[in-house]
């Protein structure tokens, strides 16, 4: 891997990081109204807080759209491309759905010098999206000093097949199928705290499709699915805690991370976007948990290309967690359980 740093320089925050905190993201689109005379088709749409919009075409055939762009997750073009279009193409199959093509959304420099680096970018995404089966078929293009990239995608879902985030259901199992660290990973390769050695392990976990992930959970009766993203597990747990009307319950232990986060947090570091999550969850947060500077605060670590995030069936969970294992998911764990409660919460014990 040739490491060829001149995006990855230019960018002021790494991967899902840049991501407009979700508070701010709620104030943001608060009062306006987003509907039209289609409204009818949109199964899942700004109100359902979903991983990617669900329109009904017919009775029988849904389309599923979603966009994502992310600013340089690796210092290598190539993979920046593979880990965005990976990226983008999550919420797809968080929903259950297959991606069928894609648009590029292209914001880089003008400097001619860094031509080649972005056309390694567009190959390293051109791969991951073949990969997925998906064709990407045209784009658009804005001159940034900060470089962004990433794809718009629409895939379609079979009606019956389509997982919400508020399926979750109390009694159920929590799995996740990636570990955490990403966010944490990034920074701390930016500030040379890890050499590129190390780094690997998160880039090859960002450039890995949740496809295989989504094959697997569709064979069980899944009850709530997401994908942890820019809000980190905690923020992605009470999103989900909320659609479902119901509480989560984390076990900090069972939650797999890289192998160095213990180590990297401890000597503090963490992404910017950190504290804009914790305002986020806190509300919805019970028990411990007071003391963000210790390891707990993986779990508000902003994640690029993380894993997915299910409840299953309790009895169902230990064999689908083996599943996963053998499908290439080898550090996918059951992480938590699904409660009820007098409000929506997210407990960590
Ligand atoms: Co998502
Ligand atoms: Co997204």
């Amino acid at each position: 891997m040739t490491r060829t740093a001149g995006l990855w320089k230019l960018a002021t925050s790494g991967g899902c990081a840049a991501k407009l905190g979700p508070f701010d993201l709620d104030k943001l689109i608060l009062g306006i109204d987003f509907h039209s005379c289609r409204t009818d088709m949109v199964i899942a749409g700004q109100e359902t807080h979903d991983d990617a919009a669900i329109v009904a075409l017919s009775e029988d055939k849904w389309t599923v759209l979603t966009t994502d762009f992310i600013s340089p997750a690796s210092d290598d073009p190539f993979t920046y491309g593979q880990i965005a279009a990976a990226n983008a193409l999550s919420d797809v199959y968080a929903m259950g759905g297959l991606p069928l093509v894609a648009l590029n959304i292209c914001c880089f420099p003008r400097q001619l010098e860094l031509r080649d680096e972005v056309r390694q970018v567009l190959r390293g995404a051109a791969t991951v999206a073949q990969s997925a089966g998906a064709e990407i078929v045209g784009g658009h293009t804005i001159v940034s000093s900060a470089p962004f990239y990433g794809l718009a995608v629409t895939g379609v879902v079979t009606p019956r097949k389509v997982r919400y985030m508020s399926g979750a259901k109390v009694g159920q199992a929590l799995i996740l199928t990636k570990p955490l660290g990403t966010g944490v990973y990034i920074s701390a390769y930016k500030q040379g705290l890890i050499n590129a050695q190390d780094f690997v392990v998160a880039e090859e976990s960002m450039i890995t499709l949740n496809s295989a992930a989504s094959d697997v959970i569709a064979k069980y009766s899944v009850g709530g699915c997401t994908d942890i993203t820019g809000f980190g597990l905690a923020g992605h747990a009470v999103k989900m805690a909320k659609a479902s009307k119901v509480g989560i319950r984390l076990c900090l232990e069972a939650v797999p991370v890289f192998e160095r986060v213990a180590q990297l947090t401890a000597m503090g570091v963490s992404t910017r976007n950190t504290d804009e999550i914790v305002i986020f969850v806190r509300d919805y947060l019970r028990g411990g948990l007071q003391n963000l500077d210790s390891y707990a605060a993986i779990l508000f670590d902003p994640q690029t290309s993380g894993g997915l995030l299910i409840s299953v069936p309790a009895h169902d969970a230990e064999t689908l967690v083996e599943e996963l294992r053998g499908a290439g998911m080898r550090e996918a764990a059951i992480v938590g359980e699904v409660v009820s409660g007098d409000s929506v919460f997210v407990e960590v014990y």
